[in-house]
């Protein structure tokens, strides 16, 4: 039998607050994976500001490209293709990472593989879970996020389900703002809801079809807080976990059974979360809905994902050329 020859991915990321390379090997394989964060430097803002991102993706890119080179002991002549996050994202952000992988395509004469970091996001679910193929159905729940996808086959989507209003991300990180908790919420809520019980009432937005609303049930915990102040901000977000997670849980199967699919895979920052992995997983059990989240490390932004994501534009013959630039606002796209 012919051996198939490997494909080595270098992945770059700097759409938000992490400037991220790895080297991944045939869309699965993690052969180095370099994330330098900026959220110490965001965390006394409350939030990230986008000038000052920009300015640290421009200060870090060159040297984590390197260590990601070093850590998987490959040259850059030896790499197939450099896969690119080009959107969605912070324009000044998105740009240093575009900027700085189509110089290098340029001048390694290697394929420059634009590459969507919602895709880059569900991919990470083929790198912790190698069984893992489509048909599917996605459910991205991140910072900027709330989309349920089918995933057809490696390059065909159709997003089903979406948020009217806020990303889950952002109900997270804005409730813990308010309770006092910090940036990033997520972890902080994550953490603070273990030690409460979920016995506050909190109202929860249901619509016809499979979209999300998070903003009343948002409002209703900023105003809780601030017409109590004795709350017990434990209780509170415990309430606020299971109100939204009740929601994307209804939502999945829902979707499910719309199309027929018995898989699930959680992709995005807030698929980290302790609870909402407990209750998808309840779901193996009570409605034979097999669930995959990626691990930790995978679950926020990195470049092994945009390596693995930008794999399969690679195979696809899906490249970009030195025109590429970044969009803010870019959506999930098909190939037909
Ligand atoms: O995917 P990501 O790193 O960036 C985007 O593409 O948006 O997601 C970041 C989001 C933030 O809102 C953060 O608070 C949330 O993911 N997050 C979590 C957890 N870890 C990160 N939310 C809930 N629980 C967590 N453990
Ligand atoms: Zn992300």
């Amino acid at each position: 039998m012919k051996m198939m020859k490997d494909i080595l991915i270098l992945g770059i990321e700097s759409s938000c607050d992490e400037t991220a390379a790895a080297v991944v090997k045939n869309g699965r394989e993690v052969l180095s994976n370099v994330i330098s964060s900026q959220i110490e430097i965001h965390e006394k803002f409350g939030g990230v500001v986008p000038e000052i991102a920009s300015r640290n993706h421009v200060e870090a890119i060159s040297n984590v490209v390197k260590k990601a080179l070093k850590d998987a002991n490959v040259k850059l002549e030896e790499i197939d293709g450099i896969a690119c996050t080009y959107g969605p994202g912070l324009v000044g952000a998105l740009l240093v990472g575009v900027s700085y992988a189509k110089a290098l395509s340029y001048a390694s004469n290697k394929p420059l593989i634009g590459t969507n970091h919602i895709e880059g996001h569900i991919a990470a679910n083929y790198i912790t879970h190698k069984e893992l193929k489509p048909p599917f159905l996605a459910f991205v729940i991140s910072g900027g996020h709330t989309h349920l996808v089918h995933i057809k086959n490696y390059k065909q989507f159709e997003i089903i389900g979406k948020t009217r209003d806020d990303a889950i991300g952002e109900a997270f990180d804005k409730v813990a703002r308010v309770i006092g908790l910090g940036y990033p919420g997520g972890p902080k809520i994550d953490k603070l809801a273990k030690e409460g019980q979920a016995n506050i009432q909190l109202p929860k937005t249901h619509f016809e079809n499979l979209d999300f609303s998070f903003s009343g049930i948002k409002t209703a915990v900023i105003n809780l807080n601030h017409k109590t102040p004795n709350i017990n901000k434990a209780d509170l977000s415990a309430s606020f976990e299971k109100a939204v997670t009740d929601v994307l849980i209804d939502n999945s199967v829902k979707a499910c059974e719309k199309l027929k699919l018995n898989t699930i895979a959680l992709a995005g920052g807030v698929s980290a979360n302790s609870y909402i992995r407990a209750r998808f997983l309840e779901l193996q059990e009570t409605k034979n809905i097999k669930v995959y989240y990626p691990e930790p490390v995978l679950c926020t932004d990195n470049a092994a994902m945009i390596a693995s994501a930008g794999y399969y534009n690679y195979i696809n013959k899906i490249t970009s050329n030195l025109e590429l630039n970044a969009v803010p606002n870019l959506k999930i796209t098909n190939i037909d």
